[in-house]
């Protein structure tokens, strides 16, 4: 299985802090079936988490080579979350934050709380004018995504892949966030899965997401998440995407509420 997104870069973010942490990380994911993992350390201005490119590779190469001495067979690729602001535009540059490893995507994200589709949208249009493209991180925990799923159509159909966590399944974050993912599922608005791990913690408690996800999606599904899906990913390959279903809300008093979709029909954003 390949985990496409965590924090297992040390000393650069708010996840692991010593190479002892990213080994302690890498072994949990790979006593739970992960074998390439990409390392997606934030970069998020706000909260300094800044570390370029460069030093990232640094890192990188100290932690493959614990792994080889340890001899751990698995794979590494160098990532970034990128949490989206306007200056995100003007540092672009391969020395600054990178794509998720050889792939033209970049791995972007907002905040829980007051982000905006408008501001990722205008991203995802700079990121597409340099030739490069988007996956969205767990859509599922912004307060936008839980008022209305309806609004990651526009980030689909303009070819944005949405990577969820699957620790949203299992009220790790929060009800609300566990509630969305679900929607999303179902609605197949979920392209990719990730842990998002800061530490252990999040792979081992994958199997306990795996049962929930299995019962929700089946279990051909959820693997191909991990294995297919994740797998053509990263080799810039084509998968199978669903023709996402629009969510219709559950009114409060037992009518079904259609969904509006007039904003998305009639013009777009961008
Ligand atoms: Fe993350």
């Amino acid at each position: 299985m390949i985990d496409l997104h965590n924090h297992i870069l040390f000393g650069v973010d708010d996840g692991a802090q010593t190479i002892a942490d990213s080994l302690a990380m890498i072994k949990a994911g790979a006593a739970r079936g992960f074998h390439t993992f990409v390392l997606t350390p934030h970069y998020m201005i706000y909260r300094g988490y800044t570390s370029p490119y460069e030093k990232n590779k640094i890192i990188f190469e100290q932690i493959k080579t614990a792994c080889r001495k340890e001899g751990l067979s698995v794979k590494l690729i160098l990532g970034n979350e990128l949490q989206y602001e306007f200056a995100l535009t003007e540092r672009y540059g391969e020395d600054v934050y990178t794509a998720m490893g050889g792939t033209d995507y970049y791995l972007i994200e907002t905040t829980r709380q007051n982000g905006t589709a408008l501001g990722l949208l205008n991203f995802v249009l700079f990121l597409e004018k340099q030739g490069k493209k988007a996956v969205l991180a767990h859509p599922e925990r912004y307060d936008f995504v839980q008022d209305d799923p309806n609004v990651l159509l526009d980030f689909i159909r303009r070819g944005v892949l949405i990577q969820s966590n699957y620790l949203s399944l299992i009220d790790y974050y929060d009800q609300k966030t566990t509630e969305t993912v679900k929607i999303m599922l179902e609605h197949h608005m979920v392209h990719l899965l990730g842990s998002d791990a800061h530490q252990t913690e999040a792979y081992d408690l994958y199997p306990r997401a795996e049962a929930v996800g299995v019962e929700l999606v089946g279990e051909t599904q959820w693997r191909a998440f991990f294995t297919e899906n994740a797998g053509a990913f990263l080799s810039g390959k084509d998968f199978d995407i669903i023709e996402p279903k629009p969510f219709r809300k559950p009114a409060k008093f037992g009518r079904v509420e259609e969904p509006d979709l007039s904003r998305w029909q009639k013009h777009t954003l961008l």
